[in-house]
């Protein structure tokens, strides 16, 4: 057995042993629920079976067996903000009494407009219940206004369950992603793939004339954090004018870089924009923006009376308790100075793993957006998604992350990824660092092949 191995199966036992009550639940659930969870995703945790809630305050989570974690995972970013931040649980708790979903505005509706055309640039919004919502929406309606069939995103992107963006790109042929479920028509009849930071193959893609809109994170952060080089987003932003396709920028992860996000800290000029996950602190909300110019085209294509039936929307989208979560988020959770706070912390996680790579001599490294932070097991800094994809460790993975959580920290099963709230302490960063140090400690030396 190897070294990861070993300890993986004593870090197994050790996650047994002290999680009995977790156990039981896990058993009993099997019962009742497809693969033993509420969704499927969280089987993807370490150990056998996921570690059930008992409750969570700001950046702790506590489990059944009455284990505290200091959580880094954050609801995979829903709760970037803290879970149940104190301004977005009273404007919930004022809202419910009031109503909760009514098919009608209500001024909050305006109040987060303007705050999201203040924070991104955009100046007209809709709302969704998801980021995938949103995604889904704002490519029906770049279709709509442009009278093109086909999406182009990049290679290993993710942007929530969004038929179109499970595409990747094998020898060049665009196929379905590994693990796309029940694909309702080959990926390559409306997708476009290529790679990211590749401007030559973003234009002979365009150059087919029947791209509606290029779907893209400002950073790729869902396989590890590949950042554009420099030039690759005047690059993207250019042919798309050139060649009358929308840019759709996601801003649901890249949120972690300030509070327009990389788009407002680049001075990006997206089409069209969209933002979920976090914004009202974990209640389901999202917003996609547009462009006074597709704002106008928008307006002009959608016909009043079967506007309800476009494909486009949702009956409990822009329900008054989610604006009101919105709102209250926006204006005092997740503000300027919150930023400022939880990007010198993700500072911070960052050397403290840097420096415990460097002292035992792993072959590793860590990359940082604003308050995210990811280390990934490998020396060379990807600059695709592909590469990004290639060569990665399952085993080392799964260790990381049952070492952490064995220990009192919860890392987003999906990544070896960190994320700083407004609650996060430095005292819980260098936590992460000591229990990161004993597992390279455990790990390195390591001999890199010449
Ligand atoms: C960039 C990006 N966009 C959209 C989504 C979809 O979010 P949701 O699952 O909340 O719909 C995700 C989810 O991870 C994401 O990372």
């Amino acid at each position: 057995m190897t070294a990861v191995a070993d300890l993986l199966a004593a870090e197994t036992a050790r996650f047994e042993r002290e999680h009995p009550r977790s156990r039981e639940l896990a058993a009993r659930a099997r019962r009742s629920l497809l693969g033993g969870v509420p969704m499927h995703w969280m089987v993807r945790w370490p150990g056998g079976f996921p570690v059930f809630a008992a409750d969570a305050a700001g950046a702790r989570v506590r489990d059944v067996d009455g284990h505290e974690y200091v959580d880094f995972c954050l609801g995979d970013t829903g709760a970037m903000t803290g879970h149940s931040p104190e301004p977005t649980v009273h404007a919930v708790q004022e809202q419910a009494e009031r109503g909760i979903t009514l098919m009608l505005p209500s001024e909050d509706a305006l109040c987060v407009g303007e705050e999201l055309a203040r924070r991104f640039g955009l100046p007209r919004w809709q709302f969704a219940l998801t980021a995938t919502d949103a995604n889904r929406f704002a490519i029906r309606l770049a279709r709509a206004i442009t009278g093109r069939p086909k999406v182009l995103v990049f290679d290993w992107c993710y942007h929530g369950t969004v038929d179109e963006a499970f595409a990747t790109l094998d020898h060049g042929a665009v196929v379905p992603r590994e693990g796309n479920l029940g694909p309702p028509v080959p990926p390559s009849e409306t997708t476009r793939v290529v790679q990211w930071n590749d401007p030559e193959a973003l234009e002979r893609e365009l150059a087919h004339g029947d791209v509606a809109v290029v779907l893209t994170e400002p950073v790729l952060t869902n396989i590890g954090i590949v950042p554009p080089l420099p030039g690759f987003h005047d690059a993207l932003r250019e042919a798309t004018r050139r060649h009358g396709t929308l840019l759709l920028i996601d801003e649901t992860h890249t949120l972690c870089a300030g509070p327009g996000g990389y788009t407002a800290a680049h001075g990006l000029e997206p089409d069209l924009l969209t933002v979920g996950k976090a914004i009202a602190g974990g209640i389901p909300a999202a917003a996609y923006g547009f462009s006074a110019g597709v704002a106008d085209r928008v307006e002009a294509a959608v016909e009043e009376e079967v506007s309800d039936v476009g494909g486009v929307g949702g009956t409990l989208a822009a329900n008054v308790l989610s604006l009101a979560a919105m709102r209250a988020t926006l204006g005092e959770v997740l503000t300027d100075e919150a930023f400022a706070r939880m990007i010198a912390l993700g500072e911070r996680f960052e050397a403290g793993v840097a420096g415990a790579i460097e002292r035992h001599g792993l072959p590793w490294h860590v990359t940082r957006l604003g308050c995210r932070v990811e280390y990934l097991f490998r020396p060379e800094r990807p600059r695709t998604g592909a590469e990004a994809a290639g060569g990665g460790d399952a085993e080392l993975d799964r260790l990381a992350h049952l070492w952490a959580l064995n220990r009192g920290i919860l890392l987003t099963p999906f990544h070896n990824m960190a994320l700083m709230c407004p609650a996060t302490t430095e005292a819980d960063v260098d936590r992460h660092t000591d229990v990161f140090e004993l597992l390279a400690a455990e790990l390195g030396p390591v001999t890199i092949p010449a």
